[in-house]
């Protein structure tokens, strides 16, 4: 029998707390997960959750208030040092790179911060690039990329050291579909060939659903669910139900109160001239109450049908409302 292999993550009862002028803030309230080495794993939460929280404290940039984590079995508080050498990290909110040097020489730069030798920084900046359709940009200075090349730059100095753990937090946001698209690939491909551990914070559920083998949803500092993509839908139930209602408003709570609806989203489509609803239901005849209570309240539904579930309509089951809508609900 083969040893049990060492866990990529490791995260016990991690918690973050922030001073503030008023109460502290609670960005992580107890978070305890483990990620397989090869594993691409997403933490999935609408604004505010804590996913760049976790992010800075396993990449060794924040230190934890309470609980550990280990990255590779090495403490992130007690050994970071040890840490850095086995992963790297990057955001898609900050596109990190010097802008009056080429891109090349910026991939250049971070290698021989990691200590790479010349000719492997060489063939490995090569490959990366080509991989990330970047090639043909590596001589433009790097404030003269587009937004997109940018970030391609920006995920390949991610790998130029070969990491073993990757953070990546939102790498994709703000990129057009082929973009997105092509560096979710090189992703895949990183975990499935390369053997990479890849922890991906996301607020993008159709990319966590697209390349992640297992998901924790959080939302307030909490992990609510955790499992994969599909087994996290299955146990939905039955499919989503989705109303297209007349006269178009925003209130739906009378669907609060049916039986067997674990949560809905609504939104108003104005040139329409309707609300779209979609609600989690737990049976057919779950679907059929909340078509009644719509109906009862005045209000007419012009069609409905039923829909596959998706990530959305997990968090929606679990905390009652969606990503959107709970992100509004805590603007104060
Ligand atoms: N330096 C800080 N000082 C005070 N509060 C902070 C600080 N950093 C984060 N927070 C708070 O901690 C909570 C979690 O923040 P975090 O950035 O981890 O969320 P997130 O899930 O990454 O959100 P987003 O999707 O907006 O990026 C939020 O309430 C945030 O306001
Ligand atoms: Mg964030």
């Amino acid at each position: 029998m083969s040893e049990p292999q060492l866990p990529a993550v490791e995260v016990e009862g991690l918690r973050r707390e922030f001073k503030t002028k008023g109460p502290p803030v609670v960005a992580l309230d107890g978070v305890s997960m483990k990620v397989r080495q090869g594993e691409v794993f997403g933490v999935l939460g609408p604004n505010g959750a804590g996913k760049t929280t976790t992010i800075r404290i396993l990449s060794t940039l924040l230190l934890p208030t309470g609980g550990w984590a280990r990255v590779m079995g090495f403490d992130v508080a007690k050994e970071p040092e040890k840490v850095r050498k086995v992963i790297n990290m990057a955001s898609g909110a900050e596109k990190a790179g010097y802008d009056f040097i080429s891109a090349k020489r910026n991939l250049w730069f971070f290698s021989q911060l990691y200590g790479i030798p010349g000719d492997v920084a060489d063939r490995r900046i090569g490959e990366l690039s080509e991989r990330l359709g970047l090639t043909k940009y590596l001589d433009r200075k790097f404030y003269a990329l587009s937004t997109g090349y940018r970030q391609r730059a920006t995920i390949a100095r991610a790998f130029v050291n070969d990491p073993k753990v990757v953070f990546l937090d939102e790498p994709t946001i703000g990129l057009d579909v082929m973009t997105a698209r092509s560096i979710r690939d090189f992703l895949i491909e990183e975990a499935r060939k390369n053997g990479r551990t890849i922890i991906l914070a996301s607020h993008n559920m159709a990319e966590v659903e697209a390349i992640c083998d297992r998901v924790a949803i959080v939302d307030k500092g909490k992990i609510l669910t955790e499992g994969s993509p599909e087994d996290l839908k299955r146990s939905l139930g039955a499919p989503a139900l989705v109303m297209e209602v007349s006269p178009p408003q925003a209130g739906f709570e009378m669907l609060a109160k049916v039986p067997g609806v674990k949560g809905f989203t609504s939104s108003i489509e104005e040139e329409r001239g309707l609300s779209t609803v979609q609600a989690v239901v737990d049976s057919d005849a779950a679907a059929r109450a909340a078509e009644d209570a719509v109906r009862k309240a005045g209000l007419k539904v012009v069609a409905s049908w039923r829909k596959q579930a998706t990530l959305e309509e997990v968090f929606v089951a679990l905390v009652g409302r969606g990503f959107k809508e709970r992100e509004e609900q805590d603007v104060v």
